[in-house]
């Protein structure tokens, strides 16, 4: 998980990270914090595994943190956090030692990450699935303010797929 770690540890994405806890200190709503991106990252891989898809770890990790990590740009500068991600994708991934075909993947998934896909094995699907999954709606106390849908909401613990 070397080149996850580098990802990780990269001063842009520290600082981007740092942006978004700063501007979600008082939100009510879902954060997105490293814990979010960890549990969507171990979603992914069970949805993974089980799936038969068997992605490459470091892969399901990257993409799991950096789906989130536009919403830095989102914040500061409105852009939406999908496009701004897969730019940082982009810029950052190569830096890591991600060649140049993985990174188109885990930029695609980043910029694909609010549609709908469910061929159950590609990166984007998983983490599609894993990135609503992870939400405990069901013991969330600003459910009733919530713009998800009522069918969209996880309203009781399903385990794993
Ligand atoms: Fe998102
Ligand atoms: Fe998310």
């Amino acid at each position: 998980m070397e080149r996850v770690n580098k990802l990780y540890n990269l001063p842009e994405y520290q600082e981007a990270q740092n942006i978004i806890d700063e501007h979600e200190a008082d939100r009510v709503f879902c954060r997105h914090d490293l814990q979010h991106s960890l549990d969507v990252a171990r979603l992914m891989h069970i949805y993974s595994m089980e799936s038969g898809a068997n992605l490459d770890k470091e892969l399901i990790y990257a993409s799991a943190l950096m789906h989130d990590i536009g919403r830095a740009l989102q914040y500061t500068d409105a852009v939406p956090h999908h496009t701004a991600g897969a730019d940082m994708a982009e810029q950052w991934l190569p830096k890591c030692g991600f060649t140049f075909e993985e990174t188109e993947d885990v930029v695609e998934a980043v910029r694909d990450h609010r549609q709908i896909y469910q061929d159950g094995a590609s990166l984007k699907s998983l983490l599609y699935a894993a990135d609503k999954d992870s939400r405990p709606c069901f013991a969330c106390k600003a459910r009733h303010m919530c713009n998800w849908p009522e069918e969209k909401m996880n309203l009781e613990i399903k385990g794993q797929k």
